[in-house]
This record gives structure tokens, C-alpha cells and sequence, in this order.
């Protein structure tokens, strides 16, 4: 590691907090400033484990503020920044879009700004690495992969968002000549994602046998990566990875979501020693997510081939492994689910 203070934005969130636990033990001799502003979606006890190691601070503070920023960098001089903070669910971004553009867009372009003032006359061996995602392609047909090159095609607020973002990425990139690198995963799924998201809420509502809540027919698809092997891609294409590339991130792992469902129903009724196919009878179809994508996935050859960097953790052993952490911690989603995310569930589901 040749960088010798990081900052890394969302590190409270689900994929923030692994990599924030991932970089601050692998490299003790660089220091680390995870900046976050603990939305619902942020929670200190996703990294509790790394709160007192010598190399790591937690600032809780705002990517919207600029003002906020200058300071921040200021005072820390960071020669690296790797990017996750972010509004990042797709329902939420349909009921409320601006939210989405003041953190994702306006929120990256105040990083870049601020990273920029301070670099502008060096930037050697800084880099800027923003997290993108799949969605900013748009949506597949039966066959195909998504690949660096496939052309943008965003249909969500959410995804729109996130491919401005991108583009302004990329802008700096291209006009200041700021070291940049862009990665898009796919469907992350593991511990201390928040119930919002179709893994850690289905299993929460098997566990307290509340209806499944299944999108228009169920026949969508997405490609599927544990956690742990994302924050291990963006380790590598931070410490490895050529600036001014994109990477695609991916588990070669494709499931509709009804076949997903039937899959986590069955495993947490053994889990659970419940009869054979008790929660596959919670599952209810309701109304479809509007402009909802088809098919994602995403063809992550590049990265295998310049980094070496492959999934780890195959899709049955990092199923069963989330649902054991679900199972284990009640206490985490009895304090994620209080407050306000019966309201939020209410105004989601009841009208679906
Ligand atoms: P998350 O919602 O779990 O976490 C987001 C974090 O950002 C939270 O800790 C939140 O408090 C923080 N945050 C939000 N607004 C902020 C603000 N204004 N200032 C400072 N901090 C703020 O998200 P996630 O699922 O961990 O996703 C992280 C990143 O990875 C996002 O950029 C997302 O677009 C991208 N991504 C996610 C997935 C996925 O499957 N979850 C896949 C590909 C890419
Ligand atoms: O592809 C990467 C993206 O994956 C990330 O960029 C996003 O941050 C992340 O939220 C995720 O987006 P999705 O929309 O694919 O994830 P979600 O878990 O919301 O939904 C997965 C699929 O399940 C999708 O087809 C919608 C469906 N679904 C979801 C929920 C919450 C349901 O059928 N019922 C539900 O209640």
C-alpha cells in the first residue's frame, strides 16, 4: 500500500463496513478516516470490532456539506479516497428521487471538488475510487453479460443517480486529469445488510412468518456476490487497479428471484426445524416495482484476468453462512427495525 491517508466514505453502511474491516487490519501502517453520516442505513455496530484500532477514525458528518469536506480534508491530508456513501436502495429512490441526486450526485461532485483543490498541483500517486454499480447499464434480455463497454442505460432514480455520479467520475478524470477508477458490482448480499434489501428481509419475515412480498411475477433475474469477495475486489482494484479503468465486479451467479426465494425459504425452514415448505406458503405476489429491470449480469473477466481477482465464496455456503449471521443477531435487527422502519415497511407493503 502506497498511500498513507484514506479516507472511505459510507464505511458504516452493509458493503462500507466490510471493506472498512478488510483495509484497517490488512494495513495497519496507513491510516483510515471512515466518514459517515449514519442514515438509517448506517450503524456504528456493522464495524464495532475495528472502533479502537490505532490506525482508524470515525467522523460522522455529511458528502452534501462542501464546507464540511474542505475541512475534513484539510485537517487529514488524504492522498486516497475510496467512495461508497450513498443512497442506495431502488424503492426508496422511487418515492423520493431528489434525495437521491443531493447524495449521489451532488454528494460525489463535492468529494471530487475537494479532492481536487487539495491535489491540483500533485497527483501523484493519489487516487480518487468511486463504487458504482450494475444498474447504471439498465436492463439485459434472456442472454448477454454486461461488460466495460456496454453502453449506459439507467431506469431507476436510483440508477440514474448513480450513473451521473459516474459520469462526473469520469469527467475529472478526464478534464483535470485526476486519478480516477470506477467499479460496478453486482448483488451483494451477507451480514449486516440492511432489511430493506430482498436477502436480510425476506429471512426476517420467514423468521417472524410475515408474507413474502414477491414482485410481479418473480421471473426477475439478478447475479449474486457475497459480500466479503466484493470488499476483496475493491481492495485489489484500489491497491492494483490502472486509473482512469473501469471494472466490472461479479459472482457468475444468476438467479431469478422466485428460485432465490424458494432456496431461502427452504434453508431457513431447516435452519429453523419447520416442516418441509411451511414458508414457501408465505410467499405473496404483489404489485411490481415500476420501470423494474429484467435481468442483470455482469461478465467480470477483466478483473479476473488484470487483477486475479475471482468470487471466493460460492453461493450456497455464503447463503447459508447470511442466514446463520440473521438468525444469530437478533439484537442488530431488533435495533435496525425499530424506530422507523415499521413506518417505512407500512407505506412500502401495505398499499402492494
Ligand atoms: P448502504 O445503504 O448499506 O450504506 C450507505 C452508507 O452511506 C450508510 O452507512 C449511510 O449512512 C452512508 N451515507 C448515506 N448518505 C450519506 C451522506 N450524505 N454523507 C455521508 N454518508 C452517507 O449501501 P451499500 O449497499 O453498502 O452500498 C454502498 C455503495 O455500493 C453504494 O454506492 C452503492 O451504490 C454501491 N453498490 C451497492 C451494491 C449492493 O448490492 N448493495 C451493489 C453494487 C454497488
Ligand atoms: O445490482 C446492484 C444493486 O443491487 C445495487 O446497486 C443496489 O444498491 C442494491 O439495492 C441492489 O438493487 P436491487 O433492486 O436489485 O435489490 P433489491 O434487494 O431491492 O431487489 C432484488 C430483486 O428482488 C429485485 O428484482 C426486486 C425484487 N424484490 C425486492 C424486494 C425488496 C422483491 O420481489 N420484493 C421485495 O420486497
Amino acid at each position: 500500500m502506497n498511500k498513507k491517508n484514506i479516507l472511505i466514505t459510507g464505511g458504516a453502511g452493509f458493503i462500507g463496513s466490510h471493506v472498512v474491516r478488510l483495509m484497517v487490519n490488512k494495513y495497519p501502517d496507513t491510516q483510515f478516516v471512515n466518514l459517515d453520516l449514519l442514515t438509517y442505513a448506517g450503524n456504528l455496530e456493522n464495524i464495532a470490532d475495528v472502533a479502537d484500532k490505532p490506525n482508524y477514525t470515525f467522523v460522522r458528518g455529511d458528502i452534501r456539506d462542501a464546507d464540511f469536506l474542505k475541512d475534513l480534508f484539510e485537517k487529514y491530508h488524504f492522498d486516497g479516497v475510496i467512495h461508497l456513501a450513498a443512497e442506495s436502495h431502488v424503492d426508496r429512490s422511487i418515492e423520493n428521487p431528489l434525495e437521491f441526486v443531493e447524495t449521489n450526485v451532488i454528494g460525489t461532485v463535492n468529494l471530487l471538488n475537494t479532492a481536487r483543490n487539495l491535489w491540483q498541483n500533485d497527483f501523484n500517486d493519489k487516487l480518487f475510487y468511486h463504487i458504482s454499480t450494475d444498474e447504471v447499464y439498465g436492463s439485459l434480455g434472456k442472454t448477454g453479460l454486461f461488460t466495460e463497454d456496454t453502453p449506459y442505460d439507467p431506469h431507476s432514480p436510483y440508477s440514474a443517480s448513480k450513473a451521473a455520479s459516474d459520469h462526473f467520475v469520469r469527467s475529472y478524470h478526464d478534464t483535470y486529469g485526476m486519478p480516477t477508477v470506477i467499479s460496478n458490482c453486482s448483488n451483494n448480499y451477507g451480514p449486516n445488510q440492511f432489511p430493506e434489501k430482498l436477502i436480510p428481509l425476506f429471512i426476517n419475515n420467514i423468521k417472524h412468518n410475515k408474507p413474502l412480498p414477491v414482485y410481479g411475477d418473480g421471473q426477475y433475474t439478478r447475479d449474486w456476490l457475497y459480500v466479503i469477495d466484493h470488499a476483496r475486489a475493491i481492495d485489489m482494484i484500489f491497491t492494483e487497479g490502472k486509473a482512469g479503468e473501469t471494472y466490472n465486479v461479479g459472482g457468475f451467479n444468476e438467479y431469478t428471484n422466485i428460485d432465490l426465494i424458494h432456496l431461502l425459504c427452504d434453508l431457513v425452514d431447516e435452519k429453523l426445524g419447520r416442516p418441509e415448505g411451511t414458508s414457501r406458503k408465505l410467499i405473496t405476489f404483489v404489485k411490481d416495482r415500476p420501470g423494474h429491470d429484467k435481468r442483470y449480469a455482469i461478465d467480470a473477466s477483466k478483473i479476473n484476468r488484470e487483477l486475479g481477482w475471482k468470487p471466493s465464496v460460492n453461493f450456497s455456503e455464503g447463503l447459508s453462512k447470511t442466514i446463520d449471521w440473521y438468525l444469530e443477531n437478533e439484537v442488530w435487527l431488533n435495533n435496525v427495525t425499530s424506530g422507523d422502519y415499521q413506518k417505512y415497511y407500512e407505506e412500502m407493503y401495505g398499499d402492494r
